[in-house]
């Protein structure tokens, strides 16, 4: 629902130093997040993903809400090896926020 997106996009405030979504999004530390719930892991063009992302790749991951619940939680845990140097997001709330507002955002 719209209020659960619009906490996500206070929560998203968290990622923007690495990551954009949008039109005009462009991969900056972290790879652009447009339509990433759902999405094959490791994907966006020309961004250089870590050996640890190009394997879950390589094994078929994909971001569906509880992939993408476990690896915001604890990052580094969830994949030894990414290159995302994230603590994670401590609230459940906050993880159900984000992916709400993951989703409604695209490119398009
Ligand atoms: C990768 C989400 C915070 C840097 C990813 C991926 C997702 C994601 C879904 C995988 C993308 C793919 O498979 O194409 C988020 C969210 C964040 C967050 C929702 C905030 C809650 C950050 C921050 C940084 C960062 C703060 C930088 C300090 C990266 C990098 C990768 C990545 C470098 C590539 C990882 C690798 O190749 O191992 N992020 N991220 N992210 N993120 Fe984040």
């Amino acid at each position: 629902d719209a209020e659960l997106v619009s906490k996500g996009e206070k929560t998203f405030k968290k990622c923007k130093s690495c990551h954009q979504v949008g039109e005009g999004a462009k991969s900056k530390t972290g790879p652009v997040l447009n339509n990433i719930i759902g999405a094959s892991a490791g994907n966006v063009e020309g961004f250089r993903y870590s050996k640890a992302m190009k394997a879950a790749a390589a094994d078929g991951l994909i971001w569906n809400e509880t992939e993408m619940a476990a690896f915001l939680a604890k990052p580094k845990k969830y994949m030894k090896g990414t290159k995302m140097s994230f603590a994670g997001l401590k609230k459940d709330a906050e993880i159900d926020a984000v992916i709400a507002y993951l989703r409604s955002v695209s490119g398009r």
